[in-house]
């Protein structure tokens, strides 16, 4: 069996205002009635595949994960709290950590974003128990969707070798790429995105880190000895733990690792970063619209509208976002979605 673990520490900022720092987009219910941590549970519920899951946080948000799952009725393997944001490379650190102390170094681990919309079938399945079988062999591996446009928020794989089973090696690994490369990526027909999540055994990932980002390992190694346990929760020390340097695992890791495998994933994935994303997602009416809450659009097309609180009423306009939470309203072109991060850093700023 695999250990599930999610990561829900990140900020989303992309999808203010809706998505805010007391309570990231991963909290959060966008269309439906679960939200996308919800969601990641439901997606690791299959106990054949999975043992419980565990999640790493930020410790503002420990009330959140820990209510969220009471809500589904999960019982998580343990919540893994940081005192402050170090990005992905000291979470995926932590995780792998604790499982071998838990599981023991052989332990596979399925690292999870909680921002995302997948469907769990046979397709999934089947990928997943190939990628645990190249794990149990040593390998760090990624599932590739295959790419629709010169996205510049994902992680490009190159496939390489075929290792039989459906699993190749990794000829090379790109995260965010610049618009220019993205293209000749996508041109090429060699790439496929990397999906966020990955499969490896607790001690492989050790391993890799101590070769790669030995500062990060060895500080959240020492958040860990001096961590302080209450109940479900491990609060990694903060001293210790803000010595991690700030950096992805895709860059620490993925980019750099001659242990890097693929399986191809034909799933149904979607990353809900943004406000494109999830007008994509919906679908829309006839006049593709996606309208979520309180409002009213004439003459008004391609545009996703939605409202926590006012009436909104939208005319005349087209391919735009209009997104109103209880106290702030955003107004965008659609296709500026992935600049919302940059509004919020001004809007910071002018508080
Ligand atoms: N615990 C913890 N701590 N979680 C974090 C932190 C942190 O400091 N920072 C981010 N996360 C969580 C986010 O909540 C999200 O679920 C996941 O880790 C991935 O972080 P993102 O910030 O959303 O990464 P990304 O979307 O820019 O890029 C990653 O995902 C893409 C696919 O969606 C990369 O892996 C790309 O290569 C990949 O293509
Ligand atoms: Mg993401």
């Amino acid at each position: 069996k695999i250990v599930p673990v999610i990561m829900a520490g990140g900020k989303g900022t992309r999808l203010w205002p809706l998505s805010r720092a007391a309570a990231a987009k991963q909290f959060i219910r966008f269309l439906g009635d679960e939200t996308l941590l919800q969601k990641t549970l439901s997606r690791v519920s299959d106990a054949s595949l999975y043992d419980a899951p565990m999640v790493v946080t930020n410790e503002e948000f420990r009330f959140l994960v820990a209510e969220q799952a009471r809500e589904m009725d999960v019982k998580l393997d343990g919540i893994i709290l940081e005192p402050v944001a170090r990005n992905t490379a000291a979470a995926v650190a932590a995780a792998a950590l604790m499982v071998r102390e838990s599981h023991g170094s052989d332990a596979l681990v399925q690292i999870l974003p909680s921002d995302h919309e997948i469907e769990v079938d046979e397709t999934y399945r089947d990928c997943v128990k190939r990628a645990a079988k190249a794990a149990r062999g040593g390998k760090i591996v990624t599932f590739g969707i295959t790419p629709t446009e010169p996205s510049t928020g994902y992680g490009y794989i190159e496939t390489g070798m075929d290792l039989g089973d459906g699993v190749y090696t990794v000829a090379r690994f790109v995260e965010k790429p610049n618009a220019d490369v993205a293209q000749e990526m996508l041109d090429s027909g060699r790439y496929s995105w990397n999906s966020g999540m990955f499969v490896f055994s607790a001690g492989q990932m050790i391993s890799e880190l101590e070769a790669l980002a030995p500062d990060v390992l060895t500080a959240v190694q020492k958040s860990i000895e001096t961590a302080k346990g209450d109940l479900d929760f491990t609060r990694l020390d903060a001293e210790s733990f803000a010595r991690a340097p700030s950096i992805s695992i895709d860059y620490a890791v993925m980019e750099k690792t001659p242990n890097a495998a693929v399986v191809p994933s034909p799933i149904t994935w979607s990353d809900l970063g943004s406000w494109d994303a999830i007008w994509k997602l919906a679908g829309g009416d006839e006049d593709g619209n996606v309208v979520d809450g309180n409002a009213t659009l004439n003459d008004t097309k391609n545009s996703l509208v939605m409202s926590r609180h006012a009436h909104l009423a939208v005319q005349g306009m087209e391919g735009v976002a209009v997104i109103a939470s209880e106290d702030a309203v955003y107004v965008g072109r659609l296709d500026r979605s992935q600049d919302v991060g940059n509004l919020v850093k001004m809007l910071a700023a002018d508080e």
